[in-house]
C-alpha cells in the first residue's frame, strides 16, 4: 500500500482529485467508484473546479456507489443519492443516467444486491474506487463482522457508525438504522483503490487497517490483499 500524509485537509483533497482527474483524462469512458461521508467532499470540491476551469470532461464517466440508507431514496436530503447529486453530479456534466447508487427503497435488498453486484461486473469493475473509513474500520458499511461479506448486502448499523452519522440528522433517532453496501467483491476488484482519512481521530484506525492482521473484525484491513492502494491521510 501506498501512504502519503498530507499537511492539510485541503492537500488531502487535491491529491485524491489529482489522481481521479488522471483517471477521466486517460479514459474519458472510465467508472468510478465514489464514496459519501464528511471526507470526500473537499475531493469533490476540487474536481468540481476542474470541471469549470475546463479541464475535465464528465460526459461519458460512469459512476457507482458504495452504499446507501434502507428506506432512503433521492428525495430525502439525508440520503446518498441527494448527498451526490448536491456535492458533485448536479455541478459537472455527468449524465446522471450513468450515476449509480443501491436502491434504499428495493422491496427485496438482496435482490437489489445481486443485480447492483451485475451492473458493477456488466461495467467492467471500476477503474478507481473512492474510500473513506469509519472510525471502526468500515468500508463502505462493510462494519466489523465475524467474516467478510462478499456481496453487495444489507447491513445493521453499528452504534459507532450511528452515534457518527447523527451530525448530519436533527436527532440521532433519525439515522436509519440499516444500510445497503457494496461487498469485499465489487470494492476489491477496483483496478485502483483510494483511501481517504482525515483528523486525529481516524489515525490509530489507519495504523491498524494498513499493519494489523488481515481480519473482518477490522474490514479494511482486506485491503492489504490489493495491489494498488493508495491511502491519503491528513492529520488536520
Ligand atoms: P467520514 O466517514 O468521512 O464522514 O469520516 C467515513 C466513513 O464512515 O466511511
Amino acid at each position: 500500500m501506498k501512504y502519503i500524509e498530507a499537511g492539510s485537509y485541503e492537500e488531502l483533497s487535491r491529491i485524491a482529485a489529482g489522481i481521479i482527474a488522471d483517471q477521466v483524462k486517460e479514459k474519458p469512458d472510465c467508472v468510478l467508484g465514489l464514496a459519501t461521508g464528511s471526507t470526500p467532499i473537499g475531493t469533490y470540491k476540487e474536481l468540481i473546479k476542474k470541471y469549470e476551469a475546463g479541464e475535465l470532461d464528465f460526459s461519458k464517466v460512469k459512476t457507482v456507489n458504495l452504499d446507501e440508507y434502507i428506506g432512503l431514496d433521492g428525495s430525502s436530503d439525508q440520503s446518498y443519492r441527494y448527498f451526490m447529486n448536491h456535492n458533485l453530479f448536479d455541478h459537472v456534466n455527468i449524465d446522471k443516467n450513468n450515476t449509480n447508487v443501491p436502491n434504499g427503497k428495493a422491496a427485496d435488498p438482496s435482490k437489489e444486491g445481486a443485480r447492483y453486484d451485475e451492473l458493477v461486473a456488466s461495467l467492467g469493475g471500476t477503474d478507481i474506487q473512492l474510500l473513506g473509513i469509519g472510525h471502526d474500520g468500515h468500508i463502505g458499511f462493510n462494519e466489523p463482522d465475524e467474516v467478510f461479506y462478499a456481496a453487495t448486502h444489507e447491513v445493521v448499523l453499528d452504534d459507532m457508525t450511528i452515534d457518527a452519522n447523527a451530525r448530519f440528522f436533527a436527532s440521532r433517532d433519525e439515522v436509519p438504522t440499516k444500510a445497503i453496501t457494496m461487498g469485499m467483491w465489487a470494492i476489491m476488484q477496483a483496478k485502483k483503490i483510494i483511501l481517504v482519512a482525515n483528523g486525529e481521530g481516524k489515525k490509530d484506525i489507519v495504523d491498524k487497517f494498513m499493519h494489523g492482521p488481515v481480519t473482518p473484525k477490522v474490514p479494511a484491513s482486506i485491503l492489504q490483499c490489493h495491489r494498488d492502494v493508495t491511502v491519503i491521510y491528513s492529520k488536520n
